[in-house]
């Protein structure tokens, strides 16, 4: 359970001093931090909200010289450089707030095999700006969402992910048919199961988010499987420290090669931010080539790994159930790892189509949404 937010509050404190209040923590704000927000048409262009001037060049001594509060909520301050400017109370708390690694988005919430409810919902290509709230808030929190009902015509995978971010175009196409062929130039082109992975690790940035479309399921295995990444990793970083600190502190290299493409990157399988928090999974044992480090290094790599992996694979974490014909599963693949039980294609057709979108998509059309929310929300309390 994080920790609840202490309350934060503004306060004059000094006749040039703004100060934050944070739970028991009061601290005067940084002048350059404010100065570097005003947020008048000498500072930034008012259209792109960009600012017009560098502010490394501000005078590195830059003081506050007055507050006020001429109104509550507002606060106008004087710098030493003779520029004055309104700072809303509103927008310096809002940015307090934000954890500093944090996407102000819905907080995650992770998961694990008992999840049972799963986040499903009926596909609308004209869904209302409502119900697309819902679906990226599922999206955000859990990690993926599963539509129904999603028109089987070839090609609609990428409708679909274009309502929420940019195609990620690959070697293997826009779009990518996943179905048992001949002479596959990867595995999930075969029939085998696929444990639980990350797509591409081999790619530098990774495909940020995935989206499976089951166009036709005529066999009875090929269920799919997803595992919250984040939530067996947390689990390890409780159980098995040394084992999590060794696997988000070695590079590992991982490879793809066809006729036609060589791709290699190195990534730790569990990469941490600044801050040390989870930032993404590299995980494919399939693919994965840990540098030839000394013995003593690499049997605590391999012990750390194998710790690892078997919670992966262990039904504690995962979930499975069957994509059916229109039914379409996007997922975070720098959080989630999926796969998929084998089957036997001798009973029928199995083929899905897939393609990637930039992870980034998602959390900007959910900011958007909310703003307009809000907005509307506004303009209805002051009507
Ligand atoms: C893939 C994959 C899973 C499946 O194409 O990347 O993992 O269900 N496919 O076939
Ligand atoms: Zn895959």
């Amino acid at each position: 359970m994080p920790a609840p937010t202490p309350a934060l509050s503004l306060k004059i404190t000094a006749p040039g001093e703004l100060s934050l209040v944070r739970g028991a923590t009061t601290y005067a704000i940084h002048p350059l931090w404010l100065r570097e927000r005003c947020r008048d048409a000498a500072t930034m262009d008012l259209k792109t909200q960009q600012r017009l001037s560098d502010p490394s060049d501000f005078d590195p001594a830059m003081k506050v010289v007055g507050v006020s509060e001429p109104s509550p909520g507002t606060f106008r301050v004087k710098f030493s450089d003779g520029h004055e400017a309104a700072f809303s109370a509103q927008d310096i708390l809002e940015e307090a707030q934000l954890a500093p690694n944090d996407h102000d988005c819905p907080p995650l919430t992770l998961w694990d095999g008992s999840l049972t409810n799963l986040p499903r919902a009926r596909w609308n290509a004209q869904a209302s700006e409502t119900e697309r709230l819902a679906w990226l808030e599922s999206f955000l929190t859990l990690g993926f969402v599963i539509f129904e009902g999603v028109p089987t015509s070839p090609g609609t995978v990428l409708k679909v992910g274009s309502m929420f971010g940019f195609t990620r175009e690959t070697n293997f196409g826009a779009l990518f048919d996943v179905r048992s062929t001949p002479n596959a130039t990867d595995l999930a082109y075969t029939s085998v199961s696929l444990d639980p992975h990350t797509d591409n690790p081999y790619r530098t940035p990774v495909p940020g988010i995935q989206l499976l479309h089951c166009l036709a399921n005529e066999t009875t295995g090929g269920l799919s499987t997803l595992v919250d990444g984040f939530a067996v990793a947390q689990a390890l970083r409780e159980e098995e420290p040394e084992a999590f600190q060794v696997l988000a502190s070695t590079p590992v290299r991982f490879k793809y090669i066809d006729g036609e493409t060589e791709l290699t990157a190195s990534a730790p399988p569990i990469e941490l931010d600044v801050t040390g928090a989870l930032k993404s999974i590299h995980f494919s044992p399939r693919l994965d080539f840990v540098p030839l480090f000394p013995p003593a290094q690499l049997e605590t790599y391999f012990g750390a790994r194998r710790k690892f992996d078997h919670r992966l694979r262990a039904p504690q974490y995962e979930i499975r159930f069957l994509l059916q014909a229109g039914d379409l599963v996007m997922f975070d693949n720098c959080r989630l790892l999926h796969g998929r039980t084998g089957f036997d294609p001798r009973e029928g057709l199995r083929h899905l189509q897939g393609a990637y979108i930039d992870i980034d998509g998602p959390r900007s059309l959910y900011r958007v949404l909310r703003r307009r929310r809000n907005q509307a929300a506004t303009v209805r309390r002051s009507a």
